[in-house]
């Protein structure tokens, strides 16, 4: 990336159509605000993400606007879409800090957690896919042109099948807070997306973990579009000091519970509690 000239003050936008910080954190109150208001008299929580939130500039024109399609035949995706098998899947995939000859930079983590159904129960074989920023903020992706280093030994891309107990893991570098430009001086707090498929392409779930503590919350509109507040701190993974490991690594560990019929395609609706 090349720069031109100074970066702008805090602050001052580079020309009337950039928001600043101000407008977008009045936007994310007024819509929490109204949201809480709705709550308070008898609406649900929203627990998901809203597809149309203001804040979220880029999602303003690309966001679903109809109502989504039920899948006559989930079976008729499977022909188009990818093909995954238990033996495609090594240990190595689950340990992004062992994928090229050296060591990435940053601080070693490890992230753990279980998938659970509504009912709690354990969500067995279930492909959990992660990919993230490197420890300097930074994706190994041609469209990422944040000036910060790329890492040679760090692709930031991983996967494993959950247990019996339904439990993952992975071992990886903390990522780091990267711009992106929704409006001027945005920076997404550190996170790690993940993608979980269900028993069938057209069920694939994606979300994003957050690391405790992260002082970008309050600015993010991403992690804002998140209405409800509890529902927001269920993104947020907790420190582990039982998983951390002497000498090597600190634990993180996050639990996802999938909500609602998705997450048990192959039930009967009467077993969906
Ligand atoms: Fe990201």
């Amino acid at each position: 990336m090349t720069r031109t000239g100074p970066m702008p003050a805090e602050g001052m936008a580079t020309d009337m159509s950039t928001p600043v910080q101000s407008e977008i954190d009045a936007e994310i109150g007024a819509l929490h605000e109204a949201a809480a208001k709705a709550v308070a008299a008898g609406a649900p929580a929203e627990v998901h993400p809203r597809r149309d939130f203001a804040p979220y500039r880029s999602s303003v024109l690309r966001h679903p606007k109809n109502p989504l399609v039920a899948l006559g035949d989930p079976d008729a995706v499977e022909l188009s879409g990818p093909v995954f098998g238990v033996t495609d899947i090594t240990e190595l995939d689950s340990d992004l800090t062992r994928q090229h000859p050296g060591e990435p930079l940053g601080e070693r983590i490890t992230v753990t957690g279980r998938v659970l159904d509504r009912a709690g129960r354990p969500v067995r074989g279930q492909l959990v896919e992660i990919w993230q920023a490197n420890a300097s903020g930074r994706y190994a992706h041609q469209r990422d042109q944040h000036p910060a280093p790329l890492d040679p030994n760090f692709t930031g891309v991983g996967r494993c099948l959950t247990g019996d107990d339904g439990a993952y893991q992975f071992t990886t570098v903390k990522p780091g807070a990267y711009p992106w430009r929704n409006h001027l001086n945005a920076w997404r707090p550190a996170h790690i997306h993940f993608s979980l498929f269900g028993t069938a392409f057209g069920q694939r779930l994606i979300t994003q973990m957050y690391f405790p503590g992260d002082p970008l919350f309050p600015y993010d509109p991403i992690f804002n579009s998140v209405t409800d507040e509890r529902a927001r701190q269920r993104l947020i993974a907790a420190y582990g000091h039982d998983l951390s490991r002497p000498e090597w690594s600190l634990g993180y560990r996050w639990d996802i519970v999938l909500d609602g019929p998705a997450a048990t395609w192959t039930e009967a609706p009467e077993e969906d509690l």
